[in-house]
């Protein structure tokens, strides 16, 4: 029987593994599953955004940075179409025929790998069945992009083994991250927005990914937040995209667009002269409350990130954070995507000093983010545990992370 988390709990950290430890790792497991050695060994980030949620699929901006935790796979291609999956987090081997992976045909958590097979097919390329063992310090369901750093793992593993040259410049990477969308949206059934597969396979070691999601293209802006470091809660509220609320979210706002006569909430705000009047204006036309919420938090969101690039780029962190918190309540009474452990860890870390926090990802359980004092993290750690024990939540976990690479 475990024992239920008080005050006094220690904070519980996630530390990154280091390239050796998860090469390793898979190898072992791969030698232990299937014969022989693999062909080779990949990995990609989870990620965490900074600020910009819910406006990838608006055509909006976001402001990732990638984990250093990863998702490790070693691979090896077959002979025949068979795909031969196993995962230190599943159950014995996943197996299917790439002949026969298709939108519904599929189930489980090996529809992440076989999509991206399916999807490069799709795309042109030839691509034939392969054996892969895979591990990951990216917690799972934790809103980390722990599925687009599946798939980008083995899109760059593929990419590799079959020289089709596209890990080598951005352009490509862009293709990769293309390709792991249509495997997440059309043969896992999650209809993500794309921003997790941008940051997994086009972030810059040391480097924010400025994205924006009209035209799929970025920028990066060094995250260095002098005096600062971040602080990443993982609340450990179950967590899913599939279940229908996020599609919900996405359907009302594209709903939204089309009332408003627009491609996207994006091409509404660019038209107007300020985020204020993009939003007054869509408030007047639009006569459906949850509509107008909704996208009120777009417009402003899209705003707030494109605020928060300048002062990132202009070393305003406390700017920075003060954006951060309006975009957390955005997020919970307009977008009501977060639930009582996301407000809580938000509170907490602000009360014990934090310069902003809000919830990042999709929401709805998930993760949230505090930019803390330099030094502070194991205090501010300390106090949301305490609040969760008090509250009778499940205990949380923390990480932290410097902007990491991406995969490779
Ligand atoms: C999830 C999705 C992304 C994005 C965020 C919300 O992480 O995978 O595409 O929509 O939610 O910003």
């Amino acid at each position: 029987m475990t024992t239920p988390p008080t005050a006094a709990t220690p904070p519980s950290w996630l530390p990154a593994w280091t390239l050796e430890q998860g090469r390793e790792l898979v190898t072992t497991l791969f030698g232990a599953t299937f014969d022989g050695a693999p062909a080779g060994t990949f990995s990609a980030p989870g990620r965490v955004n900074l600020i910009g949620e819910h406006t990838d699929y608006n055509g909006g901006l976001a402001l990732p940075i990638a984990l250093e935790h990863r998702t490790h796979v070693a691979l090896r291609l077959r002979e025949d179409s068979r795909v031969r999956l196993v995962s230190a987090q599943g159950d014995g081997v996943w197996e299917a025929d790439l002949e026969a992976v298709a939108p519904g045909a599929v189930t489980g958590w090996g529809a992440y790998l076989a999509g991206v097979a399916w999807a490069l097919r799709q795309a042109g390329h030839d691509v034939p069945g392969f054996e892969a063992a895979v591990d990951s310090c990216v917690p799972f369901g934790a809103g980390l992009s722990s599925s687009a750093a599946l798939e980008a793992s083995l899109a760059i593993g593929l990419d590799a083994l079959l020289d089709l040259g596209l890990g080598a410049d951005d352009a490509g990477r862009s293709a990769l991250a293309a390709v792991c969308v249509r495997a997440e949206n059309e043969i896992a059934g999650a209809a993500t927005g794309g921003m997790d597969q941008a940051a997994s396979l086009r972030a810059r070691d040391g480097y924010a990914l400025a994205l924006d999601c009209l035209d799929g293209s970025v920028s990066h802006e060094p995250f260095v937040p002098a005096g600062c470091e971040l602080l990443v809660i993982d609340t450990r509220a179950p967590h899913s995209l599939n279940d229908g609320q996020y599609a919900s979210r996405r359907a009302t706002c594209d709903a939204a667009a089309a009332a408003l006569g627009v491609p996207t909430l994006r091409h509404w705000l660019d038209a107007a002269p300020d985020a204020a009047s993009a939003v007054a204006d869509a408030q007047a036309r639009l006569d459906d409350d949850v509509a107008r919420r909704r996208v009120r938090h777009v417009l402003t969101e899209i705003d707030r990130t494109r605020l928060a690039h300048e002062a990132m780029r202009a070393g305003d962190w406390s700017a920075f954070g003060t954006l951060m918190d309006a975009s957390h309540e955005s997020l919970r009474v307009d977008y009501e995507v977060t639930v009582p452990e996301l407000d809580v860890a938000v509170g907490v870390a602000r009360e014990a000093g934090a310069l902003g926090a809000r919830m990042t990802g999709g929401g709805f359980g998930g993760s949230a983010i505090a930019l803390v004092p330099g030094g502070t993290s194991d205090a501010v750690a300390a106090a949301v545990v305490a609040a969760y024990a008090e509250r009778g939540f499940a205990a949380p976990a923390f990480l932290t992370s410097r902007a990491a690479g991406p995969a490779a």
